[in-house]
């Protein structure tokens, strides 16, 4: 369409995340289509992450623009970088060749969640040693070449990015005949699906090993806060678990409706990425989810409560208003490590936090079901 519509010289400049060596695919249909207009594509990755999309275009870490290595590719870059120099500090604009741009920002979100699991690998071996991950982060992090960011423990990374582009990475590796390597990236999706999973069998075996026909409260649905998104979220992992054991979900999330929270637990894996309408509905999840619109309706007669995202209100409600209106023993299980468990246990809940020494009543209780 662009080749067709072109009276002049372009530059196309690549934003979404796509396979390495996109550009160069549409730099040969748009050549071939020229008729005598000279194409320059670019490679000028997106990272800003949602719920700080504006904080990030405003004073991103890194504008990265990759071209050619020729004098007209040259020129193209130079200028992408005048439109950014504009409000961005001229150091932080960093200029490659196509494949490295298009490369760095799949090795970016791989090594962010990489840091994720790294952590809540550890994670499970604090639970099983007494340690806290929390502490364990914090003096980790300490290390300046390491850094205290993206160490929060969680019951797993979610989003529309992480899994796709370390997917497409491990794509990329196998292709080139790197196995290795491929498996080496394999292991950070294995390690989230781990989490989950372990998550889903610490819930089942503390309530007496069965969830089935009881009611369990879910706050948040949402991949993280401060978005409405719910693609990938640990939540739709985490609610089938429960779901195929037969629990009864009562979800609450500020930001996601009812419509979606059910679209998403009728969906196969991946279908997210489908239009709408392809998207099935299955009546047999709407009889055991119930969606309502705040956290005391959800647990109201519950009989235990996950927190799936770490929205701020989490932190401030009336647990002991929740306490009393649930069934006994109350059950809390925090996926986000959001909740004062001191607190709580004082209330009388039994409390599970992601990566922290375990209550005796957890001890007791297996986490592999
Ligand atoms: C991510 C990257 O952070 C952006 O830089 C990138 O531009 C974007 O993907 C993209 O490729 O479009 P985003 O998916 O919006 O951004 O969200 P993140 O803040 O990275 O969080 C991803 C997941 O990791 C969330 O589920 C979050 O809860 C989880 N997380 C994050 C943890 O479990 N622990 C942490 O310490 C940090």
């Amino acid at each position: 369409m662009i080749a067709d519509v072109s009276k002049s010289n372009k530059i196309v400049v690549e934003k979404s995340t796509v396979p390495v060596k996109t550009a160069e695919a549409i730099e040969k249909i748009l050549t071939h289509n020229s008729k005598g207009i000279d194409f320059q594509i670019l490679s000028n990755p997106e990272f800003l992450a949602e719920g700080t999309a504006i904080q990030d275009l405003f004073n991103p870490d890194r504008v990265l623009i990759g071209g050619r290595e020729t004098p007209a590719g040259q020129k193209a870059i130079a200028a992408l970088r005048d439109v950014y120099a504009h409000w961005v500090p001229v150091d932080r604009i960093i200029c490659s060749n196509l494949w490295s741009a298009e490369l760095s920002k799949l090795a970016a979100n791989a090594f962010l969640a990489q840091r994720i699991s790294s952590v809540n690998a550890m994670s499970a071996l604090c639970e099983a040693t007494g340690a806290d991950v929390s502490q364990v982060a914090h003096a980790v992090g300490k290390d300046t070449r390491i850094g205290p960011k993206f160490l929060n423990a969680s019951v797993g990374f979610g989003g529309s990015c992480f899994q796709k582009d370390i997917l497409n990475l491990v794509y990329i590796c196998e292709c080139n005949g790197l196995p290795e390597v491929a498996n080496y990236w394999k292991q950070v999706i294995k390690i989230n699906d781990y989490q989950k999973t372990r998550f889903v069998n610490r819930i089942v075996s503390s309530m007496f090993n069965t969830v089935s026909g009881k009611k369990i409260a879910i706050l948040g649905f949402a991949f993280k806060k401060d978005t409405g998104d719910t693609r990938e979220t640990p939540a739709i992992d985490v609610c089938k678990g429960l779901l195929g054991d037969k629990a009864l979900l009562s979800i609450y999330d500020p930001q996601v409706n009812e419509e979606q929270i059910q679209r998403d637990l009728a969906m196969k894996k991946f279908d997210w990425d489908h239009p709408v309408h392809l998207q099935p509905m299955s009546p047999t999840s709407i009889k055991q989810v119930n969606v309502v619109w705040d956290a005391y309706a959800a647990t109201k007669d519950a009989h235990g409560v996950c927190i799936l995202t770490e929205w701020d209100e989490f932190k401030t409600l009336d647990y002991q208003r929740i306490y009393d209106n649930m069934r006994k023993p109350a059950f809390i299980f925090d996926g986000r490590n959001v909740v004062d468990e001191a607190k709580l246990r004082a209330i009388g809940f039994i409390v599970y936090s992601i990566g922290k020494p375990l209550d005796q009543w957890l001890k007791d209780m297996p986490a592999v079901a």
